[in-house]
């Protein structure tokens, strides 16, 4: 099935004079200064729930950080509810899905975008075993060969409250970004995520609030600290 890109969303590019493309690159600048001598090079973004906006802001995260100079790669690990492709490629019919399952070689899951120095990995199949696969010592290599190769490596990631994968590959990111939807999410759910990456010993970098109101915030997102 063929779909439809929707480059429109990726304000970086769209955009990049409006406040909310400088609140992403405030939020570079953020996680530059947060890994200022720290090794982090594998970032993953996840939220409690679905909708708050995982994808948008790992979306276009990434583009700031390409446009900053920075090879990055973007990766959809949300095997379950693949979107990454719909904001570049026309399809996702092979990736780190089928990769994992060793249907194809990395050289035919790596994408270039329309980004300069933006490169992509589609989630591809929607597999039955997705937690299973990222377990997989091949999720590993496959990370240590993309921080060979690039600066960057963002990795989106299904909610976290909902099924382990997020927590899976939380455990072998450097840093995870915790999206969160301005207003919605209960303090209950906020306790359950900092048990979840606790228990993987994640690195939780920071918070984004995503969906503000520029009369509440500057710009829709904003990073706080974690702790
Ligand atoms: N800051 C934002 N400004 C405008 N639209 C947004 C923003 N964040 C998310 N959206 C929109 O909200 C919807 C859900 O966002 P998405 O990133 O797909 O959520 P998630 O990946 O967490 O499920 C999408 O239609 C997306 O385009
Ligand atoms: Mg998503």
């Amino acid at each position: 099935m063929q779909q439809q890109t929707d480059k429109s969303l990726i304000l970086m590019d769209t955009n990049p004079e409006s406040p909310y493309s400088e609140a992403y690159r405030k939020l570079r600048t953020n996680i530059e200064f947060s890994s200022v001598g720290k090794d982090v090079k594998v970032l993953m973004f996840t939220s409690s729930q679905k909708g708050e906006g995982k994808t948008h802001t790992a979306v276009n995260l990434a583009v700031s950080l390409a446009q900053a100079g920075k090879r990055t790669i973007l990766v959809d690990a949300d095997l379950r509810a693949p979107s990454v492709h719909r904001y570049f490629a026309p399809n996702n019919l092979s990736g780190l899905a089928n990769y994992l399952a060793m249907q194809i070689p990395l050289e035919q899951i790596i994408m270039d975008t329309h980004i300069p120095g933006l490169a992509l990995i589609p989630a591809g199949a929607t597999p039955p075993n997705s937690a299973e696969l990222l377990t997989m010592r091949r999720m590993d290599a496959l990370l240590d060969i993309l921080k060979e190769k690039y600066d960057m490596v963002i990795i989106d990631t299904p909610p976290i409250l909902k099924v382990a994968d997020a927590q899976i590959v939380a455990a072998r990111a450097d840093g995870v970004l915790l999206v969160v939807e301005y207003g919605k999410i209960k303090q209950e759910w906020a306790k359950k995520v900092k048990t979840s990456l606790a228990q993987v010993n994640a690195n939780l970098l920071g918070i984004v609030i995503n969906k503000a109101n520029r009369s509440d915030f500057d710009a829709t997102a904003y990073y706080g600290a974690a702790r």
